[in-house]
C-alpha cells in the first residue's frame, strides 16, 4: 500500500490495529516499534496518522493554527444509516464544546468560562471529596474484599462531576451506561448490532442532556459550572451558544468523570504491583501527588487524540498532506526514552514527571486537571492510610472497552485481611 503522501506503508504500519490485539493490551508497548523506527506513520486500517514520539505529540499539541482539534468529538468509526436515523429521532446534535473548537471562538470561550477551575473555586469541591471518599470506604473496610471501580471509583467522580456542573444527582447507573455509550459511538468500533443500542442510548443522553439544561436555565442561580456558563450566556450570546451548552453539558459529565475513575484505577493497579512505591506512599503520604502524576505519565486514562491538518504540513520530517487526520498517541509519548530516562519504570520521585501529556497541552490543555488531581489525591491518601495492607486480587483478568483513546479497567478486585486495619488497633 501506499500513504496519501506517496510513501509506501511499511509491514508493521499495515499491521496496526487501534480495536484489537497488543494497543487495546498495552498501547504505549504496542507502539514502541514506531517510537523506535517510524515515529509518523499512516494507518490504512484508521485512516489517520499515527504519531508516536514526545517531541512530534507536543509539537502537534502545540500548533492549533496547523492542526485543528475539529474533530476530537468525531465518531472514529462512521456509523450505519440505521444508526444515524436513530440519532436523528432523537435529534441529537452534539456540535462544537471547547475541545473541539478553533480559535480565534476557542480561547474566547475558554476565558469566559475558566472562573470556575480557578483553584479558589476548586477548594470548594475539596471537602466534599474528602466526606464522599470517607464514607464509601466505611463501607467496605470491614469487608476484606471489593471491587474499587464498582464501589468506589466510578461513583465518586460522577457525584463529584455532576455538583461540579450544577447537575442535581440522578440515576448513577444510567449515567454509567450513558457515558460508555458516548465513549464507544466516539472513539470505538462497535458492530452493526451495537451501533444500534448504542444510538439508542447516546440519544437518550443527548436528550437528558437537553432537559437538565432547560431545568437549570429557569434558575441558573447556583454555583455549577453550567450555571455559571447560562449566566454567561446572558452578556455574551454570541460566544456561550444554545449549542455549545447543550453538547457541553453532555461532553463535560463524560470529561468530568469517566476520565477521572479510568485514571485512578490505572494508578492503583500501578502502584499496587509495586509494593515498595506503594509502602512509600503509605508511609509518606506527602509523596501522593507525584506519585499520581507518575500513574498519569505511564498509564494514563486519555491514551490519544485527535487533530486535524488544516495545511499542508511536517511532522518529524514526515510530510503530511493538507485535510489528513492524525491520532496522537499521549501514552506512547509518555514513553519516550528521548524525554523521560528509564521511561517505563514507576519512579515516584521522578522530577520532570509532570511534563507528562496525559491532559494534553497547549491552548486547549485539560481545563479540569487540577480537580482530576484532587480527587486522585484524596482517593489515595484516603485508601493508604486506612488500607495499607490491601493487595490486587492475584490472577484478575483485566477488562478494557476497545477504543482509541479511553481507558481504564472495568473492575479492579483488591482484597485485605480486616483484622489487621489500622483503625482497629489505633481507633
Ligand atoms: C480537555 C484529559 C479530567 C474538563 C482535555 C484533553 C485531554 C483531557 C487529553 C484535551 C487536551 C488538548 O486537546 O490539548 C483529561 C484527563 C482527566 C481529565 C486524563 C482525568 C484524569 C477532566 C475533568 C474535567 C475536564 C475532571 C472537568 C471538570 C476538560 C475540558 C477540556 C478538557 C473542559 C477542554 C479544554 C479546551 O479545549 O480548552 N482533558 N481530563 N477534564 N478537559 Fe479534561
Amino acid at each position: 500500500g501506499v500513504a496519501p503522501n506517496g510513501c509506501p506503508v511499511s509491514a508493521d504500519a499495515a499491521g496496526f490495529d487501534a480495536f484489537s490485539g497488543p494497543y487495546q493490551l498495552d498501547p504505549a508497548e504496542a507502539l514502541r516499534w514506531s517510537r523506535e523506527r517510524e515515529p509518523v506513520f499512516f494507518s490504512p486500517r484508521l485512516g489517520y496518522w499515527v504519531v508516536t514520539r514526545y517531541e512530534d505529540v507536543k509539537a502537534v499539541f502545540r500548533n492549533a493554527a496547523a492542526f485543528s482539534p475539529a474533530i476530537a468529538l468525531e465518531k472514529v468509526t462512521p456509523t450505519s444509516e440505521a444508526a444515524n436515523a436513530i440519532l436523528r429521532r432523537y435529534d441529537y446534535g452534539m456540535n462544537r464544546t471547547l475541545v473541539n473548537e478553533d480559535e480565534p471562538a476557542h480561547m474566547e470561550r475558554r476565558r469566559a468560562l475558566l472562573h470556575s477551575f480557578l483553584p479558589a473555586e476548586l477548594a470548594h469541591h475539596e471537602p466534599m471529596v474528602r466526606r464522599l471518599t470517607r464514607e464509601y470506604v466505611d463501607r467496605f473496610v470491614g469487608r476484606g474484599e471489593v471491587d474499587l471501580v464498582d464501589e468506589m471509583l466510578w461513583e465518586i467522580p460522577l457525584t463529584v462531576a455532576l455538583h461540579f456542573l450544577g447537575v442535581p444527582e440522578e440515576d448513577m447507573d444510567t449515567l454509567r451506561a450513558y457515558s460508555i455509550a458516548h465513549t464507544v459511538n466516539t472513539w470505538g468500533r462497535p458492530s452493526p448490532e451495537e451501533q444500534l443500542k448504542v444510538a439508542e442510548a447516546v440519544g437518550k443522553f443527548w436528550q437528558y442532556a437537553g432537559r437538565v439544561l432547560e431545568k437549570m436555565r429557569a434558575n441558573p442561580a447556583g454555583h455549577g459550572w453550567m450555571e455559571y456558563a447560562i449566566r454567561r450566556q446572558k452578556e455574551m450570546p454570541e460566544v456561550i451558544t444554545d449549542s455549545y451548552l447543550h453538547s457541553m453539558m453532555m461532553a463535560g459529565i463524560v470529561a468530568a468523570h469517566e476520565t477521572t475513575a479510568n485514571a485512578t484505577a490505572n494508578a492503583l493497579l500501578i502502584l499496587l504491583r509495586d509494593r515498595e512505591a506503594w509502602d512509600a506512599i503509605c508511609a509518606d503520604p506527602s509523596l501522593i501527588p507525584n506519585a499520581a502524576e507518575e500513574c498519569l505519565r505511564l498509564s494514563g486514562s486519555i491514551v490519544a487524540w485527535r487533530r486535524l491538518a488544516l495545511e499542508d504540513v511536517q511532522v518529524g520530517g514526515v510530510a503530511i498532506p493538507k485535510g489528513s487526520k492524525l491520532l496522537i498517541v499521549m501514552t506512547s509519548a509518555n514513553h519516550d526514552g528521548r524525554h523521560f530516562e528509564n521511561p517505563d519504570e514507576l519512579d515516584i520521585y521522578r522530577d520532570n514527571t509532570t511534563e507528562h501529556l496525559s491532559f494534553g497541552y497547549g491552548s486547549h490543555q485539560c481545563m479540569g486537571k487540577n480537580l482530576a488531581r484532587m480527587e486522585m489525591r484524596i482517593f489515595l491518601e484516603e485508601l493508604t492510610r486506612r488500607l495499607p495492607h490491601m493487595e490486587l486480587v492475584p490472577d484478575q483478568v483485566l477488562d478494557y472497552l476497545p477504543n482509541t483513546s479511553f481507558r481504564g479497567p472495568h473492575h479492579l478486585r483488591v482484597r485485605w485481611d480486616p483484622s489487621l486495619n489500622p483503625e482497629r488497633r489505633d481507633p
